[in-house]
């Protein structure tokens, strides 16, 4: 019913040069397809061009993901991205609501609902990331924490295609720090999050919505986590910078 997919966040990493150069070689790694996994890499936006071409020249099995938009069409915002512009390198993808962009940037959930709205409108697929604290984790709010940013940042959205609308739960306190959340721990709060969306837009919808988890997902430790119900694939940080190891984790997702 839901394809796995496995999402590769490049973060502030990798130059144009670099970027290509992974690129190439997780096209050559991935040569023999990806099954039924759906892949994206979303790599720094001056590297999306370069990957778009590696994608198109090696007739790669993975699609191209931005790291952030603005809501905006076009006009005086120095430094931010438009949609159009995204979709006009060939990506299809954008991961939303990051919690680095949140806690170092001020990102709001209203601006993610902004974001994903403007997205959605350009058809790009949101990945519309989620997640705690540790305060709040060892509160033992998490789950209370995450309904509420699922409310706010899906707000209005018109969803009628599934396969559309990906969300990402990331437990800030699992990020970067080789600290990952128990399989356990990551199926709370995705069957949490699949119950919010199927209150807010049916359960038909709600069951073809991708939730991955994303935290120190490595090649050894995301087969336990996609064997979880309402875990669909994962949005991998570290483990994504090398082409070997990402494969690896598109071929334990198969
Ligand atoms: P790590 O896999 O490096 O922990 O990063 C996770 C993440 O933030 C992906 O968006």
């Amino acid at each position: 019913m839901r394809n796995r997919m496995i999402a590769g966040n490049w973060k502030m990493n990798k130059t144009y040069t670099e970027g290509v150069e992974l690129a190439e070689g997780l096209a050559s790694e991935l040569q023999d397809g990806t099954g039924s996994v759906d892949v994206v890499v979303c790599p720094p936006a001056v590297d999306l061009k370069g990957v778009a071409e590696v994608i198109e020249q090696k007739k790669a099995p993975f699609a191209l993901g931005a790291q952030n938009v603005y809501w905006e069409e076009s006009g005086a915002y120095t430094g931010e991205t438009a949609p159009d512009m995204l979709t006009n390198v060939g990506a299809t993808y954008c991961i939303i609501g990051h919690s680095e962009r949140r806690g170092y940037f001020g990102e709001t959930d209203e601006d993610i609902n902004r974001k994903a709205k403007a997205l959605m409108k350009h058809g790009i697929v949101p990945i519309s990331c989620c997640g705690e604290s540790l305060e709040v984790r060892e509160a033992g709010k998490h789950v209370e924490f995450v309904v509420d940013q699922i409310k706010k940042d899906t707000e209005g959205l018109e969803i009628t295609d599934p396969s559309k609308y990906v969300i990402a739960y990331e437990p800030i306190w699992a990020i970067g720090t080789g600290k990952t959340a128990t399989a356990d721990d990551a199926q709370e709060v995705c069957g949490a999050i699949r119950k919010t969306l199927a209150e807010i837009f049916g359960q038909e919808i709600a069951d073809g919505i991708r939730v991955l988890y994303g935290g120190s997902a490595k090649p050894n430790n995301v087969a336990g986590f996609l064997e979880k119900e309402d875990v669909d694939g994962a949005l991998v940080g570290g483990a994504s910078l090398k082409a070997d190891s990402f494969a690896a984790m598109v071929k334990a997702a198969m």
